[in-house]
Parts: C-alpha cells; structure tokens; sequence
C-alpha cells in the first residue's frame, strides 16, 4: 500500500484531511487534499442526527462505498461508527465488513483507555488504523456538551499517554479534536507517527474539516472556533435559489435555450 507513505512523519508537507460523504464530494478532494475522510459526522451534518450515536453501520457502508468508487488519488478513511468496536469480535467483526464493503486505506476509531486494547488487536489483525483521542463526539449526546481538553496537567498526561500508546500498539497517525495548542504541540513532538488535528492548533502534522463547514453548508449557524469557512455557499445557493424562483414566476425560465424544439 503506497499511499500510506503519506503518513510518514518525514513527510515534507504538512497532510491535509477533508470529509466527504458523497461522490460529488469525494471527486472535487480526490488529487486536490491528501486524506478524504468519511467521517460519521454524517449523522449529523447530512441526516440532521442529534449525534454520532444513531449513525450505523449501513450508513457508514452505503457512504463509504460511494465514495470509495471515485477516489483514485487520495488516501481513504473510514471510521467505524458508535458501539461497533466495543469488543474485540464485534471490532474485528465490523472492521473487516467495512474494509470489504469500502476498501477504505484506514479505519479511524474513537480511542479512550480501555479500547487501547482493541485499537491493538486490530492493529494484530493487518488492519490500518486512526486512533481519534480528545474530545471523541461519540461519547457525547449532544455536541454543546463538549469541552476543550489538554488544560489541566491530568488531562495533558492522560492524552500524552494515550497517543503514546496508539503509536506503541501500531496506529498510523493520531487525531486530536479540541484539544489546546499547548498539549496537541507536546503529543506532537512527543510521538514519531503523525498527528492530525481539528481544533487542536497548527502545531498538528496535518489539518482536518468537515468540507460542510469549509464552505459554509449547513442550518448551524453557531460554529466552533477552529471553523473557517473558506467559502459562503449558504449566501450563493440561496441567491441563486430566489433567482430561480423569480424565472420561474415571470415565465422567464426555462427560455428557447433550455426547450427542447
Ligand atoms: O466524523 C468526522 O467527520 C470526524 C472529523 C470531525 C475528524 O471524525
């Protein structure tokens, strides 16, 4: 798998990761960012879920395999959803199911202290993973709930221990959501596989967003700190939207160019 060199921390140029969930999506990054990510936000970004929680494996199938058929260039991740790795056979399990069904390069899968465990048997098992630390969303029920981690010593020692762990059970990078710029620059430089971040500083080895809010798609109008629109698509569609509905009321759409004769 050559691709995967990609992950290497001698890697000159910082890595970049986006979402998609979709083939459309998934086209626009493939070649342009180095990692495409079919995250589980989709729950919530595409089917309106109060959380990651609902999200299930079908739905992680259905999106993974979609995208899987257009990306040729970049590297594929997929996470594995809530309650899916809970034990080593239903990891395994559920793991081989959607490297079947996906072929995605890696899985990334929410790491706390006791899945350490399985992040390891998997890893035994030749299986490429992402260990997630920090704030992990599928431990929460709702989003509002979350809190910046990596302040307090204990919350810094505890993360510092669980990258160093993901790295020594064999992950291939370590993603750090929400956590300060002063932590995610000690795991850093503390681990020799390479750490991606959202919310967590530019001292990451690489970047991930959501591509929703990279361009400004979606009802949320409260956004988290680390989120920068690079486009306004909301402000565009909706302009191009009541274009569209004023042709459509003055009969000026569709005109000769849009008819059939
Ligand atoms: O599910 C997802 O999209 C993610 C990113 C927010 C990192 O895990």
């Amino acid at each position: 798998m050559k691709k995967i060199k990609i992950l290497n921390k001698n890697f000159t140029n910082p890595i970049s990761c986006l979402t998609a969930y979709s083939p459309s999506i998934a086209n626009l990054l493939d070649g342009q960012i180095d990692l495409v990510l079919v995250g589980d936000s989709l729950g919530s970004t595409l089917y309106g879920m109060k959380n990651t929680q609902t999200v299930t494996m079908d739905m992680m199938k259905k999106h993974g395999a979609a995208v899987n058929k257009v990306i040729k260039k970049s590297l594929k991740v997929l996470d594995m959803p809530y309650k899916t790795y809970n034990t080593k056979v239903d990891a395994y399990k559920n793991a081989k199911i959607l490297l079947n069904y996906c072929k995605p390069d890696l899985l990334k899968l929410e790491i706390n202290n006791k899945r350490l465990a399985i992040l390891k048997y998997l890893v035994s098992k030749k299986i490429n993973l992402i260990s997630h630390i920090g704030v992990t969303p599928q431990s929460y029920k709702s989003f509002n709930k979350i809190k910046i981690l990596g302040k307090t010593n204990k919350e810094k020692d505890n993360l510092l221990k669980l990258a160093k762990e993901s790295e020594k059970y064999g992950a291939k990078a370590v993603l750090l959501e929400c956590i300060t710029a002063k932590t995610a620059k000690l795991i850093t430089e503390n681990i020799s596989i390479p750490t991606i971040g959202i919310g967590a500083s530019k001292y990451c080895n690489g970047q991930v967003l959501v591509f929703d809010d990279l361009i400004n798609l979606g009802i949320n109008t409260k956004k988290p700190k680390f989120v920068k629109n690079y486009l306004d698509f909301n402000t565009l569609a909706c302009n191009a939207i009541k274009k569209y509905h004023r042709e459509v009321k003055h009969k000026k759409f569709p005109s000769i160019r849009f008819t059939y004769n």
